[in-house]
């Protein structure tokens, strides 16, 4: 479905992703896992289309085998692949419903919208009980479901996720990894960038370990928990 090969992304003179191969199977989760500063969010900021300076090729089955680093950030999301951003960047003077409004505005099909904002609302009841209220007056775990329910309104068929779980308490990483396989069981596509490895691990098909820009390892998410190089460096021996 998303086939990134051989990408690079430089920051002036820093080279931050170094000829990054990536395969992203239909309705898999795949994680890339990796320290601070590895090169993780450069990755899916490329694939997004917000980034100048890159090389290589990120081809979309869904949009006829086009190079998505040719394209620019809007045409990428209409062709189906949308980024939630590190940071939970919802706008704060908006409700909650606005907000994930503003997710879809690529769309013009009306009912089609109306059923999707029913279906986030199902996903994150806690959404549903606080429509009327500000962004910006939301818990920190409340603006992150936000952000991913926002991205879910384009109707992407895959969604990349920037560190869904950052900041967030205990309880609450489980119950935003539980939606994330849940949205996954409904057929959405995933590419889940994480520092909590073992929550990510325990629920991709597949994951990639970046270590200063470049893949390190690679494999099945059950066979990387289990692999020590992991447990040593991110699990926590
Ligand atoms: N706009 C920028 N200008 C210059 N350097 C940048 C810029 N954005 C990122 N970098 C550098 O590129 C490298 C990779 O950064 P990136 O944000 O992709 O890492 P990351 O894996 O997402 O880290 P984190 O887990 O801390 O979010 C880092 O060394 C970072 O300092
Ligand atoms: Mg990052």
């Amino acid at each position: 479905m998303l086939k990134i090969k051989n990408l690079n992304v430089y920051y002036g003179g820093i080279h931050a992703v170094k000829d990054v191969s990536i395969h992203v199977p239909e309705g898999k989760i795949v994680t890339l896992i990796g320290a601070n500063g590895a090169g993780k969010s450069s990755t899916i900021r490329a694939i997004s289309g917000l980034l100048k300076h890159t090389s290589g090729e990120v081809v979309y089955n869904g949009a006829g085998n086009a190079n998505l680093l040719k394209k620019t950030p809007e045409e990428i999301v209409r062709s189906g692949v949308v980024m939630c951003p590190e940071g939970r960047r919802i706008l704060p003077h908006l409700t909650v419903e606005e907000n994930l409004r503003l997710g879809a505005y690529i769309r013009t099909d009306k009912d089609g919208v109306e059923k999707d904002i029913d279906w986030v609302y199902e996903l994150f009841p806690r959404l549903k009980e606080r429509s009327w209220q500000k962004g910006g007056t939301l818990s920190g775990g409340e603006q992150q479901m936000l952000a991913v329910g926002r991205a879910l309104m384009s109707r992407p068929n895959v969604i990349m996720l920037d560190e869904p779980s950052l900041g967030l308490a205990p309880l609450l990483v489980r119950e935003v990894f539980d939606i994330i396989e849940e949205i996954n069981a409904q057929g959405k596509t995933v590419l889940l960038v994480e520092q909590n490895a073992f929550a990510a691990l325990k629920i991709a098909h597949y994951a990639y370990v970046l270590e200063v820009g470049a893949v390190s390892l690679e494999g099945p998410g059950q066979e990387l928990l289990a692999d020590p190089r992991v447990k040593e460096a991110y699990l926590g021996g």
